[in-house]
Order: structure tokens, then C-alpha cells, then sequence
């Protein structure tokens, strides 16, 4: 019988077949764990190496809201600049918001760079070993210390992600949507939590959700818990874990201007630390509202506004942003932002939505100097 709203999901026993869940789970992660470059891999854990608590961290705050696949190459990039927590702290803002840029999230890159220095300056350059001495840090959440505790010092901490959720909801054959069922879907999954290879475990979990127990067509056939699995018995897997329904996103609007001085350089600025995109370089543009706002341009110009406007998606609201481009002459003044030479400039330090306005700009070279 599915496990309905408001209903607490039946309890599925240690004792169910011959062995406990965590074994059968960790036997098939023994054969098929995915090779990442932040992990260890359990023939070589179960031979003593210890997975470096540094990248693990950095992996996991990557990881939150992106897929492996988009983090694999900044988790590379991150560690061949930065090889230890220690390089990192003394790294410049600036050049770490750059290299972060096309994540997304940037409130993890700010937060990232407090926690690299928190570690240095309060905990000697050496990671806390505990899930709760890790929750002290800035920008570790309880997903992240879990993970870490888990992942890092195999502490049987609970590491409940979306990947986690849905294999939970699956096996218990839970229907309370989402978010309201998060309680009852992180109690099944500390059930199951070994104290034996618990670093493992979550890591098997988590593949498990994104190779075999996936959103759409799951490839229950193969999967390690098909026989225990309560979904697959009912044939419900495919429609769980179910959600309540989104809120429709509002649709924003703003102009974002792109001024380039006689000599090349570009008008940027770096956007407050509160608020969206916050750290990162960005053309300089008014506000976004569902009210087209009227403000003054940054700058005095002869603006001509491009034909598309870059459109990007953020959490809650669409935007699409008009874009203005002007050349100015040497003398002229800005009222925010400053010029930065041609040379110094990287596209690839913007953050998405103003790489999308630089992109724009790069049809109509030739307005430029
Ligand atoms: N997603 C987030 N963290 C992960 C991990 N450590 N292994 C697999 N998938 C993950």
C-alpha cells in the first residue's frame, strides 16, 4: 500500500532478505562507484587512503544545485590553482570570482573563499573532523557538513540530497510531495545509514540516484534494491518522489549598458556582495523589476540598443535585459563602475547572463574602436 499525506512510510527492516540494505548497496558501489576526481575509490579506501578533506569540501559545495558533469572541469581548475586550503585563503577575491564564473550560485563562491580563510585563520588549516565543528563554518550547511563528516572522516552522519530523496521515496514507496515529506524521507535515510563505510554508503546512494534510480525511466532491472524496493513492487517509481507544484516565475526587465572607451578598455563594475550575482564583474545596468525601471546610463553616450535581448533564468524570475552599447572618449566620466584595460579583460570571468551580453555585443564589432 503506498504511504499516503501526512503517513509516516511503513519501515522497511535491516532484516529483509538475508542482509542488511547498506551491504547489498555497498557491494554494487564496490563494482560500479563512478570515478570522480575528488574521490577515493573503494578498493583503494579499503586499502587506507584517505580521501583529502579539502577537495572533498570543494566537491560538495560545487556539487549543491549542479550536475558532476558541469563541475568536473572548475573542480579541476580550482585545484590546479589552488591546491590546498591554505592557497586558497590567501587567494584574491577577485581572481577566485572569476574563476567561479558560469557556475552559478555565486553566494557559494563568496562563502567559499570566508570558509577557506576560516579554516586557516581558526582551525590551524586542518578541516574540523566533525559533522557539528563543520556546521560552524561559513557556508556549510547541514548538507555539506554531513557529506564532509561522511565523505571525509566516515562519521555515520545522514546525507540526505535530491539524488538521496528520490531513491528514499522510491523504496519506501512514499507519495507525500515534496517539500512537506523532507522529514519523513531523511528519517528513512538515517535508518539505513551504516555505521560500517558510511563515507561509501552516501556515495553510493547518490550514484545510485543519478546512474540507475534516475527522474525519468529508472533502470529498476538492474538496480541493487529492486527486490526490496516498495515503488518497483507497485510500479510507482517512475511518478516519485511526487512534488507540489511549482509557483510560475514573474518575467523581469532591465538594460544593461556595454560602454568602451576610444582606447578599448570596457566599462565594469563588481556587483555589491548582497543581492544577485553578487562579487562578480558585470556591465553596469539598472535594476531588474517587472516595472521596466527608468534610471540614468552609467555613463553620458550615444547609446544604440542591439536588436536581441539577453534573457537568462535565475531561481525565482525570467529576465530579459535590453542592451545598450556606446563608445565614449577618453575624458568621459562614469557614475558607477570604471574602465578595465582590453588586456586585462576575460569574458570568461563574467558571470552567465553578462557573458550573454557580452556575447550580443560581439555581432556589432563594428561599433567598437
Ligand atoms: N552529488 C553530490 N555529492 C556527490 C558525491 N559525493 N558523489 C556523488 N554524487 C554527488
Amino acid at each position: 500500500m503506498p504511504v499516503g499525506t501526512g503517513q509516516k512510510g511503513k519501515r522497511l527492516r535491516d532484516d529483509v532478505g538475508t542482509e542488511p540494505l547498506s551491504d547489498s548497496l555497498l557491494a554494487w558501489y564496490d563494482a560500479h562507484a563512478r570515478v570522480m576526481p575528488w574521490r577515493v575509490p573503494p578498493d583503494q579506501k579499503l586499502a587506507g587512503v584517505r580521501p583529502d578533506p579539502y577537495r572533498v569540501w570543494l566537491s560538495e559545495v560545487m556539487l549543491q544545485q549542479t550536475t558532476v558533469a558541469a563541475v568536473r572541469d572548475y573542480f579541476h581548475k580550482f585545484t590546479s590553482i589552488w591546491p590546498t586550503v591554505q592557497d586558497l585563503a590567501a587567494a584574491e577575491d577577485a581572481d577566485v570570482m572569476g574563476a567561479w564564473a558560469g557556475l552559478g550560485y555565486y553566494a557559494r563562491a563568496r562563502n567559499l573563499l570566508k570558509c577557506a580563510r576560516a579554516v586557516v585563520a581558526d582551525h590551524g588549516g586542518v578541516f574540523p573532523t566533525t559533522r557539528d565543528a563543520l556546521l560552524t563554518l561559513p557556508g556549510i550547511g547541514p548538507y555539506t557538513a554531513s557529506a564532509i563528516a561522511a565523505i571525509a572522516y566516515d562519521e555515520a552522519a545522514v546525507v540526505v540530497d535530491g539524488n538521496v530523496e528520490r531513491v528514499m521515496a522510491r523504496l519506501h514507496d512514499i507519495h507525500e510531495p515534496l517539500p512537506k515529506s523532507k522529514a519523513v524521507l531523511t528519517e528513512r535515510a538515517s535508518e539505513l545509514t551504516p555505521a560500517q563505510r558510511p563515507g561509501d554508503y552516501a556515495q553510493a546512494v547518490m550514484d545510485l540516484g543519478a546512474t540507475i534510480c534516475t527522474p525519468r525511466n529508472p533502470a529498476c532491472g538492474i538496480c541493487p534494491w529492486r527486490d526490496p524496493c516498495a515503488a518497483r513492487a507497485q510500479g510507482t517509481a517512475p511518478d516519485l518522489p511526487k512534488k507540489e507544484p511549482k509557483k510560475p516565475k514573474p518575467t523581469r526587465q532591465g538594460t544593461a549598458y556595454v560602454a568602451r572607451r576610444s582606447d578599448g578598455a570596457w566599462l565594469l563594475e563588481v556587483r555589491p556582495d548582497k543581492g544577485l550575482l553578487g562579487g562578480m564583474l558585470a556591465w553596469p545596468s539598472t535594476e531588474w523589476s517587472v516595472e521596466r525601471p527608468q534610471e540614468a546610463p552609467p555613463i553620458a553616450a550615444d547609446w544604440t540598443q542591439l536588436p536581441a535581448e539577453a534573457r537568462h533564468t535565475f531561481t525565482h524570475f525570467h529576465l530579459g535585459l535590453t542592451v545598450l552599447v556606446a563608445t565614449v572618449p577618453m575624458e568621459a566620466q562614469p557614475t558607477r563602475g570604471s574602465f578595465m584595460p582590453h588586456a586585462d579583460f576575460r569574458p570568461s570571468e563574467l558571470p552567465t547572463l553578462m557573458r550573454k551580453v557580452y556575447d550580443l555585443t560581439q555581432g556589432h564589432a563594428p561599433l567598437w574602436p
